[in-house]
């Protein structure tokens, strides 16, 4: 997997890429690279954004400031990118991230992610350039590199060698494997901590109780979380 991030802040990636899962998933063969949208601008100054038309608050990203950075990166046109990798602009208006978008993410070979920072994107960046825009919830960031993070981190432990354990991520909140449930509890040692004991079924050896028991925990949150 090769992810771009299209950013004006590429050094907030760096304690990300120090992350053991993601750099798991960069020795295992993944690219994650932030690229400086300021180092392509046409425009003197290192200008990137501008003021509205029609008036209001808060600054843009341009358009010709993109088409220049995703051509200059790829030396394609910034309008055929979108036929060859998924290009996705993060914005709050966007798609909503969930778990099969991300298992959807994960088998690309290769992802471009687009931030904005203040007001957002200029419109024709989002008709003409990406091919989809996420958002990871509703509620309005400063710019979209968390949110960056968050589609990263959520693909790249997807992959193979990015979990110490692999089955780590088959039977998780939302997996086929639960039925796209939440997961069931975790407890640990001590098995009892201030009168708080571990539910006995855990810590009984009862394999086929244990895993009846945990799915129906993770059907019990399912339900919670649904109401
Ligand atoms: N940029 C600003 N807010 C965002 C959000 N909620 N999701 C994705 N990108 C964003």
């Amino acid at each position: 997997m090769e992810i771009d991030v299209f950013t004006l802040f590429p050094e907030w990636f760096d304690w990300f890429l120090q992350e053991r899962h993601v750099s798991n998933a960069l020795a295992a063969g993944s690219r994650l690279q932030p690229v400086n949208l300021r180092s392509y601008t046409p425009l003197s100054g290192g200008q990137v954004d501008d003021t509205p038309f029609g008036g209001g608050s808060g600054m843009v990203l341009r358009v010709d400031v993109v088409d220049s950075a995703l051509h200059g990166y790829y030396g394609l046109q910034a309008t055929e990118l979108r036929r060859r990798r998924r290009v996705i602009a993060l914005a709050p208006s966007g798609k909503m991230l969930d778990e099969p978008l991300v298992e959807e993410l994960a088998s690309e070979s290769a992802l471009t992610l687009l931030c904005a920072r203040y007001e957002g994107f200029d419109e024709r960046i989002v008709e003409h350039f990406a091919s989809d825009v996420l958002s990871i919830g509703r509620y309005v960031l400063s710019g979209g590199e968390l949110a960056a993070m968050v589609v990263c981190d959520a693909v790249l432990r997807k992959l193979p060698g990015a979990l110490g354990d692999d089955r780590s991520s088959i039977e998780e909140s939302f997996s086929a494997a639960l039925g796209g449930s939440p997961e069931y509890p975790h407890y640990t040692r001590p098995a009892e901590h201030r009168g708080w004991r571990v539910p006995e079924v855990l810590l009984s050896g009862n394999h086929r109780r244990i895993e009846e028991w945990r799915r129906e925990r993770s059907r019990e949150r399912g339900a919670r979380s649904q109401s």
